[in-house]
């Protein structure tokens, strides 16, 4: 189907928010739903850092950690699945400056490190941007700034196997590790924290990337936003007396 062009500012971005198990496929469904939209100005924003795809914001909003959290973080002793391990403050004041067409200055982590990095990515103001992160749908302010709410669910044993797969080759870490922090914070804490966000999902989407008509539906529903949001804003140039600029 022919899509219209949107008008400029910058202001008043589409955000997505995408919560589900760690290895659920999150970072998966957000770009499938990236490439079914066929949108410019879209970004990924991850709650934790994502080496592996280039097109995403390489950030992280965890809470810089003492050097004893840094060496249990070591030991696999430091429950980054606590919400408290997130900084949300910060998270949120940056979705409020993106929402706003303010450019926004991310925090940039290293998972061998444990530790935020000096240096920040940039995001201006894109029409969309994709919030994911097992907390994506935790904070009540993040809520607040959504335009849609996803939860992406996937079975267990799959969401454990992805995980060490990608901790072994991308996070630095080693199998008993993973199967430590595992057991000890991830799963309790994903029955806990992360699956009661189900409840405040719009749309709760299994079998991730293979699941076509969950992508087709949430890429069409986004754009209709934008056409509404679009619209709203050549009629409030028009009643300006101005005229808006395709791009
Ligand atoms: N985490 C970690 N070490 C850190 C920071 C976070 O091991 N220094 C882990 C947390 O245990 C948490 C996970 O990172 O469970 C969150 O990232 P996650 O959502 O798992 O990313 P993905 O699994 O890549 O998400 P998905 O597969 O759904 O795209």
């Amino acid at each position: 189907m022919e899509r219209s062009h949107y008008s400029p500012p910058w202001a008043n971005t589409s955000i997505i928010g995408v919560a589900g198990s760690s290895g659920s496929g999150k970072t998966s469904l957000a770009l499938a739903i990236i490439k079914q939209m066929s949108l410019p100005w879209v970004v990924i924003l991850s709650m934790v850092l994502r080496p592996r795809y280039t097109n995403s914001i390489q950030d992280s909003f965890y809470r810089p950690l003492t050097p004893d959290q840094i060496a249990a973080a070591h030991r696999n002793e430091y429950d980054f699945d606590s919400p408290d391990a997130i900084d949300f403050d910060v998270l949120v004041e940056k979705l409020r400056d993106i929402k706003e067409g303010k450019k926004a200055e991310i925090p940039v982590y290293s998972f061998e490190k444990h530790s935020r990095l000096d240096k920040t990515t940039t995001i201006y103001s894109p029409h969309v941007l994709i919030l994911e992160g097992i907390f994506a749908l935790h904070d009540q302010r993040v809520l607040d700034l959504l335009d849609l709410r996803i939860f992406c669910e996937a079975d267990g044993d799959l969401c454990l196997s992805r995980r060490i797969v990608r901790d072994i080759r991308e996070r630095g870490r080693d199998m008993e590790g993973c199967i430590k922090q595992w057991f000890t914070f991830v799963k309790p804490n994903f029955h806990k924290f992360v699956e009661p966000q189900r409840n405040v999902a719009d749309i709760i989407v299994p079998r991730g990337i293979e699941n076509k008509i969950a992508i087709d539906m949430v890429a069409d529903r986004i754009h209709k936003t934008l056409d509404t949001k679009s619209e709203e804003h050549r009629a409030e140039l028009k009643r300006l007396g101005k005229e808006a600029k395709d791009l």
